[in-house]
């Protein structure tokens, strides 16, 4: 069964789809069947993974993404998933493994214009649509926008961990307290929902510090949260397994380059790529697949007790 893996905070710009993007593609060139799954309107991964031509013909349909299954709800995500996201420009793939269930703009709709059926909410179609393809996956993960509205939900609703991109400042830790409790409010609205074959509600199972300039020292914003963590496992707001991962990801000027090229920074050929920053994704690939989170029954006692 694959995990699946939303990545969220309450802060944009902290360096979150550069992570998931490059996470993914390093998992899946330890060869595991990864699909990245794009819930953020500004469709940064999509677009990244794509490149442009390819995602405007989709964003210009209207059809073939994360919205289209919702409104006019004629696609299903197994129809609309992009295999082997990154090809060259001759359309050769160069990474094996890894999809994209792409966005386009149109998501934005979800927050206003979609008339979500109290009955049948948007989060319960997304989630049976997954539970169809989630058999053909080591690694399902969701890049969610930076709050927990409709568009987030989806995502939230049909993990089973979540992990919190962080920068070292006070704003990353105010956004952490106020996404816990917003966090809650969702999952008591949702519960309703809920079936036991789905398994608990996600928590959060890790903070993982992102863009950390050289000369910068991130011990006390570092004790800071694991405070704040500590705190939260004593209410049983974050998994019993939540940890500050041991790798950091240190700002290098290649992940935009990365960007502009159309490439996660494990195909981008240059020393950065391998020895610096790469190495950085590639160790908190490594954290995220030895996570106990992972192993679904440890969470589920935790959970349960
Ligand atoms: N480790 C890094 N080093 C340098 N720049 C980075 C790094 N991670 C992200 N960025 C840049 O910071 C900006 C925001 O990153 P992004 O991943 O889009 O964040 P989010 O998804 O949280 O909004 C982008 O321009 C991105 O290229
Ligand atoms: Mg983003």
């Amino acid at each position: 069964m694959a995990r699946k893996i939303a990545f969220i905070n309450y802060k944009g710009g902290v360096g979150k789809t550069s992570l998931v993007v490059n996470v993914a593609s390093c998992l899946a060139k330890k060869g595991n069947r990864v699909l990245l799954v794009d819930l953020d309107t500004q469709s940064n991964a999509s677009i990244w993974l794509l490149r442009i031509e390819r995602w405007n013909r989709i964003n210009l349909e209207k059809r073939g993404s994360v919205y289209s299954i919702l409104e006019p709800a004629e696609d299903r995500i197994k129809d609309i998933i992009v295999k082997d996201v990154v090809q060259n420009n001759a359309g050769e793939t160069l990474l094996p493994g890894l999809d994209v269930l792409p966005t386009t703009f149109n998501l934005l709709d979800i927050e206003n214009e979609y008339g979500i059926d109290p009955q049948n909410p948007h989060y319960l179609i997304f989630n049976e649509q997954l539970r169809e393809i989630e058999g053909d996956y080591d690694y399902i993960l969701f890049d969610c926008p930076p709050n927990i509205l409709n568009a987030s939900q989806l995502g939230v609703f049909s993990a089973n961990e979540l992990y919190v991109p962080a920068n070292p400042d006070a704003l990353s830790l105010i956004g952490f307290t106020l996404m816990i409790e917003k966090l809650l409010l969702f999952y008591r609205r949702s519960a309703g929902f809920r079936t036991a074959e789905m398994g608990p509600f996600a928590r959060v199972a890790g903070i993982i510090f992102n863009s950390i300039k050289a000369n910068v020292d991130i011990g006390v914003p570092k004790m800071r949260m694991q405070l704040r963590i500590n705190q939260f496992k004593k209410q049983r707001l974050v998994s019993n397994d939540a940890k500050i991962f041991n790798t950091s990801i240190r700002d290098a000027t290649i992940v935009r380059r990365a960007v502009t090229l159309g490439l996660p920074v494990c195909l981008v050929g240059s020393r950065d790529a391998e020895d610096g920053v790469g190495a950085d994704y590639e160790a908190v690939a490594n954290e995220l697949i030895e996570h106990p989170a992972g192993n679904a029954a440890s969470d589920s006692v935790a959970n349960a007790s």
